[in-house]
């Protein structure tokens, strides 16, 4: 069970525990679409049989050892295609999170994993209910690997991994929405220049030479931002290119 945060305004003041489900974001999608749902609300359970990730990957996520929810959020003041902005606010909102618990290099890999030490601790799904350029609800969903020592990947990673500590995943939750509720004020206030220059700040390979797996094969290039629909810009030797998640991959080995 979790208890509804002391700290924030309206992230997680509504705050919807299921022991088990499929997927907190199908779930949250239903509940939206079904009726009124509060801005902020949360939906989060210990036991995730189906959590699905980006480009139609799964998410495993052993129970009771992590965070796995969803937040629903409805950014009226910004457009559908300004959708990236939520990208970047979100895991910025983990970045944050994350420094304020534990010393390490801690980096966003485009678009929105959050790497401890150069492995995934953090899957962010984020989906859209749009009509016509308006955002009608956001669903944000979060899975972080807490507790877990065993994990599915070599690529992966824990807090409790990195530091050795055991952590009680209530506390952890109120500390994230929290640092959820603080960036998405900073959005809704306007800042986006503080907003786009942490994230790039942020982000993992930034200025640094090396592979990219696209459809042309792979391709040496340097990550040189993204632009305003989220694509990341990579300055390669035949000039800028511009691709979208489902086009590119961080290669593993170098060119
Ligand atoms: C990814 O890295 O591929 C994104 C993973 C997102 C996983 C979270 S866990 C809670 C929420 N419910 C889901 O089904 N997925 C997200």
């Amino acid at each position: 069970m979790y208890k509804i945060p002391a700290n924030t305004l309206f992230v997680g003041k509504n705050l919807v525990f299921v022991p088990e489900c499929h997927s907190t974001n199908t779930l949250a999608m239903e509940l939206s679409q079904r009726g009124s749902i509060a801005d902020g609300t949360v939906i989060i359970t210990d036991n995730q049989q189906a959590g699905r990730g980006q480009r139609g990957n799964q998410w495993v996520s052993e129970p009771g050892k992590n965070l796995t929810f969803s937040v629903v959020l409805k950014p009226g003041f910004i457009k559908a295609d300004q959708q990236f902005r939520l990208t970047q606010l979100i895991s910025l909102a983990v970045t944050d999170y994350l420094r304020s618990r534990l010393n390490a290099t801690i980096k966003i890999k485009w678009p929105n994993d959050i790497l401890i030490n150069q492995l995934k601790t953090c899957g962010i799904l984020i989906e859209n209910s749009l009509s016509g350029d308006t955002i009608q609800f956001v669903v944000v969903g979060i899975g972080l690997n807490v507790n877990q020592i065993i994990l599915p990947s070599l690529k992966a990673t824990s807090l409790k991994q990195e530091t050795g500590k055991d952590y009680i995943l209530e506390n952890e939750l109120q500390l994230l929405l929290q640092a959820i509720e603080i960036r998405y004020i900073q959005l809704r206030e306007g800042k986006i220049n503080l907003l786009e220059n942490d994230y790039l700040i942020n982000l993992y390979r930034k200025g640094e030479l090396h592979g990219f797996n696209t459809m042309d094969g792979v391709l040496k290039g340097m990550i040189d931002g993204v632009d305003q629909r989220g694509r990341l810009v990579l300055q390669t030797s035949e000039g800028k290119r511009f691709y979208d998640l489902k086009e590119i991959s961080f290669a593993d080995k170098e060119v």
